[in-house]
């Protein structure tokens, strides 16, 4: 039956109806709010940024996100957890940087003090900790480098097992390797499994690809390559089959979920991934997504809360388990508000 037997309007015709037969939707305990941590409390203005307090620096290329000392980052995260959010997603500013990036899995290295407060204090909230080289190399690339500069892929999984070992150590209650070394998540998997945390979950960056979104996280981590880029491991945003394939392989090496990192471009990987793998499946709307929807709605260009409801239902819609945020706290808010 068609027109006019059938008439699509009938069901929108009021929030009660529209409410009924919705599809989709969002709740605070599927986001998860990325926080930055550095060891030096930051006293006033480095980089970009500028001093807000002694504990908080504002980064200016993401309005509303700052680097947080400590106890800031606790404050931060109690928040959060008041707010009903499921989890944090820790990076880290260490103190200083090598070339093999050994501040990533000291005992008492930022990411690892900083999980050890939280859990502490908020022992509910999740507790998931980025693995990667890349805040903690001097040369900012996301592994060890060859004599001619490439990436070391079989020399770094060592190096990301032992930090994926240490931050399961502080309390992290899953892991994420971000880095894209082939045959990571074996390496982690097994490392965690023959130090005792059996029981730590891996939530890979699978299908992560080599984007220009990223520009406003790296200012925000200090961790952009001093030369070069990642395109020597992270995937070409023109391949979707092979995100497929990737995603299939971290399945194969143990993972527990799977993520598509950028989200709103990528729409259509969340979906295949999560039909290829049936993994739950994490979706990062990562710095340059952000900073578009801040920057659109400070010039007055967006709604800024229709904007960020809309994008977020949208990556629910296509298959997102998880959606990893930087409007996660309004997020959140906004949705216990009815307009
Ligand atoms: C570290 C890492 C990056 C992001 C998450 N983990 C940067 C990169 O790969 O260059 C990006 C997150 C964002 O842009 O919000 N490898």
């Amino acid at each position: 039956m068609a027109f006019p037997q059938t008439r699509m309007r009938r069901l929108r015709a009021s929030a009660g109806l529209r409410g009924l037969v919705r599809e989709t939707d969002v709740n605070a305990g599927q986001l998860v709010l990325p926080l930055f941590v550095t060891e030096t409390e930051p006293t006033g203005a480095r980089g970009e940024g500028q001093a807000s307090s002694s504990s908080r620096q504002q980064i200016a290329t993401m309005p509303g996100v700052e680097r947080l000392s400590l106890s800031a980052l606790v404050e931060e995260a109690r928040e959060a957890a008041e707010l009903g959010i499921a989890a944090v997603m820790l990076f880290g500013l260490p103190a200083e940087k090598d070339e093999h990036g050994s501040g990533a899995w000291e005992e008492a290295g930022v990411v690892q003090l900083a999980t050890r407060a939280i859990k502490q204090a908020l022992p509910e909230l999740l507790v998931i900790t980025d693995v990667c080289l890349c805040e903690y190399t001097s040369h900012g690339h996301c592994g060890v480098l060859r004599e001619d500069e490439t990436v070391d892929n079989d020399a770094t999984l060592e190096l990301l097992a032992r930090t994926a070992v240490s931050h399961a150590r502080a309390g992290a209650d899953l892991v994420a390797p971000s880095d894209m070394m082939d045959g990571r998540v074996r390496a982690i998997r097994e490392e965690l499994d023959g130090e005792g945390f059996p029981q730590t979950p891996i939530l890979a960056y699978s299908a992560k690809f080599a984007s220009a979104f990223y520009g406003p996280f790296r200012e925000a981590a200090d961790s952009a390559p001093a030369f070069g880029d990642r395109r020597g491991y992270q995937m070409d945003p023109a391949n979707g089959r092979e995100a497929v394939r990737e995603a299939l392989l971290d399945v194969q090496e143990g993972a527990d979920m799977v993520m598509v990192k950028p989200a709103l471009a990528y729409g259509d990987l969340i979906r295949e991934v999560k039909r290829a793998t049936r993994l739950p499946v994490a979706a990062y709307n990562v710095s340059g997504e952000y900073a578009m929807v801040k920057a659109a709605a400070a010039a007055g260009y967006l709604d800024e809360r229709a904007t960020v409801l809309e994008i977020l239902t949208s990556l629910r819609r296509a298959g997102a388990d998880t959606i990893i945020t930087y409007h996660a706290k309004d997020a959140a808010a906004w949705l216990t508000q009815p307009t």
